[in-house]
């Protein structure tokens, strides 16, 4: 969803203060972003984690209180309910590694070293740039080139403080014993990813933003859901998934190895995690109710429309661009950027057939995945049916 172009033309807008007028550009977006929520209850559900994360902007006070509502399970009876679940433990625990002494922290990281790429130059048209009247000479894009990746390695490491939060809650809340096991360990791989992506850019970036106001949302949506399966079908299969696809398309891109090779240890341990989202979710969804489904498959199109049109790198528009360019005309050009293209293609690959498997793409709400242009990934394979060098490939 668009801020309208009236917006951009309009000479109260225009005569504004700069940090009102992003304000304001950012409200008109967010707004249109909630009205456009076709399901009444699932509007519900999402409005007061909109209202904390977009209009009150809470994830950018530097420290939040989220409200739980779940039940913590607790089985005396100590059963081993889940063969799969029980096996991924095991794995998991095999696959266990250390954060300070398994990755190459002695590399030396320049952003500036043209040969030695954060992302692949080809990552951004620099012709769109020009074509709005904006030049950069090399070393400003080598400069440009070091704020997105660490815009991007911001977000990831603020998805995985919830992804930690969340493994954490989903360890107390789901009723399947061996689950329990599988979730603890699922705690320490986010422990580990919160570990290594903060010192990545606190060491060799040395620039960190603050967490974008969707990713906020989304992961204030399902910390105060009460629904266990709710939080597993947000962290789990959504914003998992989404990773899962972002970690392989930067990890593709880049020149730098340090880099290269963290990712390449996140994503083995993200693919656990969503295919433990997957093992979870699948049968019960099977006995839902067509009301308890449909509020899903809404809920679940609803983020993934979050996701899918609000990762404009806004963050770093507001830093250095808002005095240049309106946020309309900012989006319009970063959505022409190639590289970040193939990123938001590249996540949905993984996501979006995950729903299908957990069983949230009926022929009801295919049509709005066709309708927002993600329908070409509805029949691809699922997490579950690859394996983790494919994964890993991107
Ligand atoms: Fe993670
Ligand atoms: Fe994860």
């Amino acid at each position: 969803m668009q801020i309208p172009a009236f917006i951009d033309a309009n000479p109260i807008v225009r005569r504004l203060p700069l940090a009102v007028r992003t304000r304001v550009e950012a409200y008109v977006e967010h707004i249109n972003a909630v009205l456009a929520v076709e399901n009444l209850k699932v509007m519900g559900r999402l409005a007061p984690s909109a209202a904390r994360g977009l209009f009150l902007r809470q994830g950018r006070a530097g420290t939040a209180r989220m409200q739980a509502r779940h039940r913590a399970w607790f089985d005396f009876d100590y059963p081993h309910d889940n063969p799969e679940m029980r096996a991924l433990y095991e794995k998991a625990k095999r696959l266990q590694w250390n954060g300070s002494t398994d990755l190459p922290w002695q590399t030396s990281v320049d952003p500036y070293d043209p040969d030695v790429p954060l992302v692949d130059h080809s990552f951004f048209d620099w012709q769109v740039f020009r074509r709005a009247g904006m030049t950069f000479t090399d070393r400003e894009k080598l400069g440009f080139e070091h704020k997105v990746a660490s815009w991007m390695l911001s977000q990831f490491l603020h998805g995985e403080q919830g992804a930690l939060m969340a493994a954490a809650q989903v360890t107390e809340a789901t009723e399947q014993f061996d689950g329990k096991f599988y979730g603890a360990t699922q705690v320490m791989d986010e422990a580990r990813h919160v570990e290594v992506f903060h010192r990545y850019l606190s060491e060799k970036l040395e620039l960190r933003y603050e967490i974008n106001d969707n990713l906020f949302t989304i992961i204030d949506g399902l910390m105060t859901d009460g629904r266990w399966d709710m939080k597993f079908l947000g962290m789990q299969i959504l914003v998992e998934g989404l990773a899962l696809g972002a970690f392989a398309t930067l990890r593709k891109t880049t020149g730098e190895p340090l880099l290269e090779e963290l990712l390449r240890r996140v994503i083995h341990d993200e693919a656990r995690h969503v295919r433990y989202g997957l093992l979870a979710l699948a049968p019960v969804y099977r006995q839902l109710s067509e009301r308890e489904r449909r509020e899903r498959e809404d809920w679940a199109f609803e983020v993934v429309v979050l996701m899918r049109n609000r990762f404009l790198v806004h963050e770093m528009y507001e830093e250095d661009f808002a005095h240049k360019m309106s946020r309309r005309e900012w989006n319009r050009i970063i959505e022409q950027m190639p590289g970040l293209a193939a990123f938001r293609r590249t996540m949905f690959r993984r996501l979006v057939p995950n729903l299908r498997a957990i069983g949230l793409l009926t022929p009801r709400v295919v049509r709005h995945y066709e309708r927002v242009g993600l329908g070409q990934y509805i029949h691809l394979p699922s997490t579950d049916r690859i394996s983790d060098a494919e994964m890993v490939a991107g």
